[in-house]
């Protein structure tokens, strides 16, 4: 039984067709993330992951169907736009910025300016970004070499789990994270999995797309199979098999169309 089968569907795609020219990325899809879970997010290469991320996250515009979010339709026409309300993205580099420390990353773009005049002339914070950066790490379970170095200099599994601790900070509702650990070893992934188990305990509905199965089974609560620009199967990854999930991918197993 999926344990999140009762959670709330906090964002939902509804029927959502893109095309690139006369590609069609996405044709009706469907796709629900829900509070509290890990939803993988899988299919081939151009089954229309991508595109469907982008247009939950602002960078892309649907040419039809809904977008829901708490049951409501939103219209999501820039990442700002999403980020407001509580959607974030985590991208496959490691999107980061390498002179400045993870304190610093964390508030990039977003920074805390201080109380009063020096704050009017733009002056930083940085006591209390690092304070809360501190604090925030601290919850997520992510441990630093040093908190205090460009974050250039920490290994690719450290700077990735900043990556997605940034995300989660200023994410209320939903984090997308799009291949987090390609980039990163064995040991490595590891610690990101982690950080992205304790994001989803803190109720945050987690879309992971991989192509990584043994990762997506060791972390997803739910999977969602997207194929050709359909959603074809959803499973749950307590009872579901590696060979069903290939299978769904790949359109060798035929499958209810669920969408
Ligand atoms: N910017 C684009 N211009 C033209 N075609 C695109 C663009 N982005 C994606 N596509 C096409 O849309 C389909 C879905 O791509 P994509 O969403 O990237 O799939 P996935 O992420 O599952 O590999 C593919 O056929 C791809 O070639
Ligand atoms: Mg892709």
């Amino acid at each position: 039984m999926d344990k999140s089968g009762d959670a709330a569907v906090v964002l939902e795609a509804a029927g959502l067709t893109k095309h690139y020219g006369s590609v069609a990325a996405l044709r009706g899809t469907n796709f629900q993330a829900k509070a509290g879970e890990v939803v993988a997010l899988i299919g081939d290469n151009g089954a229309g992951k991508s595109t469907l991320v982008k247009c939950l996250s602002g960078a892309e515009q649907p040419d039809g169907g809904a977008i829901l979010l708490d049951g409501k339709p939103v219209v999501l026409d820039t990442p700002t736009a999403a980020r407001k309300l509580g959607v974030e993205t985590v991208y496959q580099d490691l999107a980061v910025a390498p002179d400045l420390d993870p304190a610093a990353n964390l508030f990039l773009g977003r920074e805390l300016l201080r109380r009063g005049f020096a704050g009017k002339l733009g002056m930083l914070d940085r006591t209390a970004m690092k304070s809360q950066a501190v604090e925030h790490f601290r919850r997520l379970g992510v441990t630093l070499q040093s908190a205090d170095v460009p974050i250039g200099s920490l290994s690719g599994g450290q700077r990735q789990s900043v990556a997605v601790a940034r995300a989660v900070m200023w994410a209320s509702k939903v984090v997308f994270m799009d291949e987090p650990t390609a980039a990163l070893g064995v040991v490595q992934r590891e610690r990101v999995l982690d950080v992205i188990r304790r994001v989803r305990d803190h109720g945050i509905a987690v879309v992971l797309i991989s192509h990584n199965m043994p990762e997506v089974l060791a972390v997803a609560d739910r999977i969602e199979v997207l194929r050709l620009g359909k959603r074809v199967a959803r499973f749950s990854a307590a009872d579901v098999t590696l060979e069903q999930l290939v299978g769904a991918m790949t359109g060798a197993l035929s499958h209810e169309d669920v969408a």
